[in-house]
């Protein structure tokens, strides 16, 4: 017989994780020092990640062990015990528009299943193609944006001059810019941060349809982790920058072919995501101080149940700093 009364939300924990990784970050917002404020928030993260009840092995972090102190790809984290998790974080998402003082920087963690989450190794670019609920299943990353977007037009009961494609800025994008276009959509280009643009394709007053484009490969398993809780989809394929990469790619055993699909990304419906704005965005509010601490607005994501909370958090600086190392 199932056991049925309710289990833990590690996602409900996992958000004082983002909420100290976004805190520690969000006094370099404009200093214009970007591994300042990304060391802080690494700080911040694992300070609370190791304070955690679970056995976590780092699948998705700041990149190999020598370049990367902490949060590295293969690091131990978690206070021990059950249960046994891969984990992706990325503490600042928007490291850029944080240092300069622009739009969309956030702070992430998601949390799998032992062993389902994708390790991409070195690999740094992916295309994506990402839809919320109402055209889950209607996308395939290799069909045309011709293709995608009427499918996802009709799965969303829409016409194709409704949708709003959101994308990165950049020259890697002008044909697709391009092509959508001569489909007739409209897009939504954003400068960086595109964790937030594949999760506001899953929320219901974003105005977002789909991401669709060529970003970050750790960016696109969290999105994929938060996409699988939330009901969406996200699919890609691993994007190499020259031969010299694809090569090395090959002798690692790494496909540049082959489709990555929302179970190749993360393959358990056991997942949890949590996310905190730094600096305002279209999906959270940035860290808001006043006289006596800080306001938080983070989004908190269950894949068993599928419960989307969204939680607003006053931090009293004075009480904080009597128990914690944190410099706030
Ligand atoms: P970082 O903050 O880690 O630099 O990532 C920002 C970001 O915009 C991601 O959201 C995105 O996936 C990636 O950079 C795109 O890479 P690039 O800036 O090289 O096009």
């Amino acid at each position: 017989m199932n056991d049925l009364s309710p289990s833990r939300n590690l996602a409900l924990e996992l958000v004082r994780v983002t909420e100290a990784a976004a805190l520690s970050a969000a006094r370099f917002m404009g200093r214009g020092d970007k591994p300042a404020g990304d060391q802080a928030a690494v700080d911040g993260m694992r300070l609370v990640l190791n304070s955690i009840e679970m056995s976590g092995v780092v699948i998705i972090g700041e990149g190999e062990k020598d370049e990367a102190p902490m949060l590295y790809n293969g690091e131990q984290v978690g206070f021990g015990g059950e249960p046994e998790v891969d984990i992706a974080v990325d503490p600042i998402d928007g490291t850029r528009p944080l240092a300069e003082g622009r739009l969309n920087s956030i702070a992430t963690v998601a949390v799998a299943p032992r062993g389902t989450m994708y390790d991409p190794g070195p690999f740094v670019y992916m295309n994506k193609i990402a839809v919320g609920p109402a055209a889950k299943g209607a996308i395939h990353v290799e069909r045309s944006i011709k293709e995608n977007l009427e499918a996802i037009a009709k799965a969303s009961g829409k016409r194709i001059q409704d949708l709003a494609v959101i994308m990165l800025d950049r020259p890697r994008h002008e044909e697709l810019k391009a092509e959508v276009r001569r489909c007739g959509a409209r897009i939504r280009m954003i400068d960086d941060g595109d964790v937030a643009a594949a999760l506001m394709t899953a929320m219901p007053d974003s105005g977002i349809d789909v991401l669709l484009g060529i970003g970050g490969t750790p960016e696109g398993v969290l999105a994929a982790c938060a996409l699988r809780a939330m009901g969406g989809e996200i699919q890609g394929k691993l994007y190499a920058r020259n031969e010299d990469e694809l090569r090395r790619g090959r002798e690692m055993g790494y496909d540049f072919d082959k489709i990555l699909t929302m179970d190749d990304l993360v393959s358990s419906e056991d997942v949890f995501f949590a996310a905190t704005g730094i600096t305002d965005g279209e999906l959270l509010d940035g860290v808001k101080y006043s006289a006596t601490g800080a306001r938080t607005h983070s989004l908190v994501v269950r894949g068993t149940t599928g419960t989307v909370r969204q939680i607003i958090a006053n931090h009293s600086f004075e009480k904080l700093e009597k128990i914690s190392p944190i410099d706030y």
